[in-house]
């Protein structure tokens, strides 16, 4: 019998992956090394440390997930890898190390979108089950992207069309940004999701206006079934540095800061934050979740799509699946999230990704480089 076995590659930011997946189903291992330690200090990905630390990691994670997999480079079908959109010399470190083991190999190279990839992480869970069988809305919402695509699957082929994106900046970013104003670690995602769960989020009456000015506007004079500026979180986290000045946070936040040296985990953080601080981060968390849910499940019935797949990073943070799930309930629609672990960058979503392709044929050549402003669909 043929291999159906596909290595897939991905480093197209601070996480080194790779992932061996059966048929595009069966996650036979996923090992993903993160480079948190490394830009934590810096509050965001430094770039050239990126790339290093990709040139380092790349070979031990190979090596690590085809022996978890229990899977010698003979027995592979193909190798995947993420072209972009992401950091050009970041990227070129996966695609050279994957083109270059392909043509070792001879076995076919299989160029993925990483966003598409972060889609294949939901399908990848719920391949074949009657939701995903038609057309549905994707969300992906990570420290880059926060975008709507339009997923159709036809004659076992995917075709994306974008629906909606945000202005600014990603909600991931925001995460992060008010994380480090409020003198939280990196990335500020778990940081707030775990923090928020302890204040409350009607504190601070974050007004909706601040989470949709352009956007809104645009929405109502764009046309129907036209992409929309349908996403801004730079208005939100503005108001909460607004609210930290205006409340004196200032000295409180810098103690903090210094009370979490790098290595600190969320939890550490809990004892340094006072009520009103939690309520900050709460109602901030609230706030975009809100924004999150209400802009995508609107866009759902505006396309009439039969389900919702939510992927990216943020998608790991619990209350957007919770409030994702009861909305979708409410509107009697099924919202799918990827397992946790398959939610923020990983290289199984990029294998996933790669089988329709890999069946169809459709490989790449060895003049593949790196596409830093890759978009998904049309
Ligand atoms: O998909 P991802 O791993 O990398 C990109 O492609 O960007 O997403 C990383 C982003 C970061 O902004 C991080 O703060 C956010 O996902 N994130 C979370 C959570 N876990 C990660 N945001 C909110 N809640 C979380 N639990
Ligand atoms: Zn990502």
């Amino acid at each position: 019998m043929s291999s159906d076995l596909i290595l897939g590659i991905e480093s197209s930011c601070d996480e080194t992956a790779a992932a061996v997946v059966a048929g595009g189903r069966t996650v036979l291992a996923s090992i993903v090394a993160s480079q948190f330690g490394t830009h934590a200090p810096y509050g965001g990905v430094v770039p050239e440390l990126a790339a290093r630390e990709h040139l380092r990691n790349i070979v031990p994670v190979v090596e690590a997930a085809m022996t978890r997999a229990g899977v010698r480079f003979e027995q592979l079908a193909a190798v995947a890898v993420t072209e972009g959109p992401g950091l050009a010399g970041a990227l070129l470190v996966g695609v050279t190390y994957a083109k270059t083991l392909a043509w070792a190999q001879g076995v076919p190279l299989v160029a993925v979108n990483h966003l598409e990839g972060h889609i294949h992480a939901v399908l990848l869970e719920h391949a074949g089950t009657e939701p995903v069988a038609g057309r549905t809305l994707a969300l992906v919402v990570s420290g880059g992207h926060t975008h709507l695509y339009l997923a159709m699957l036809e004659a076992s082929s995917w075709r994306y069309r974008l629906a909606g994106y945000t202005v600014d900046d990603a909600a991931g970013e925001a995460f992060d940004k008010v994380a480090k104003l409020l003198g939280l670690g990196y990335p500020g995602g778990p940081w707030i999701d775990l923090l928020a769960a302890h204040g409350d989020p009607a504190a601070v009456p974050f007004r909706f206006a601040e989470v949709r000015s352009r956007p809104e506007r645009q929405r109502a004079a764009g046309p129907a079934g036209g992409e929309s500026e349908l996403f801004s979180f730079s208005g939100i986290k503005t108001a909460v540095l607004r609210y930290v000045e205006s409340h004196g946070l200032a000295a409180a936040i810098a103690a903090r800061a210094a009370a979490l040296p790098p290595g600190s985990r969320p939890a550490d953080a809990l004892p340094l934050c006072d009520a009103q601080t939690l309520g900050l981060i709460a109602s901030f968390q609230r706030a975009v979740v809100d924004n999150l849910v209400t802009r995508t499940l609107e866009m759902a019935s505006r396309y009439g799509t039969g389900a919702v797949l939510v992927s990216g990073g943020v998608a790991a943070n619990r209350e957007l699946r919770t409030r994702f799930g009861e909305a979708g309930a409410r509107a009697g629609l099924p919202v799918l999230f990827p397992s946790p672990a398959l939610a923020t960058d990983n290289a199984a979503m990029i294998a996933a990704a790669a089988w329709p392709r890999f069946r169809r044929g459709e490989f790449a050549d060895q003049s593949l480089s790196a596409e830093p402003r890759l978009r998904l669909g049309v």
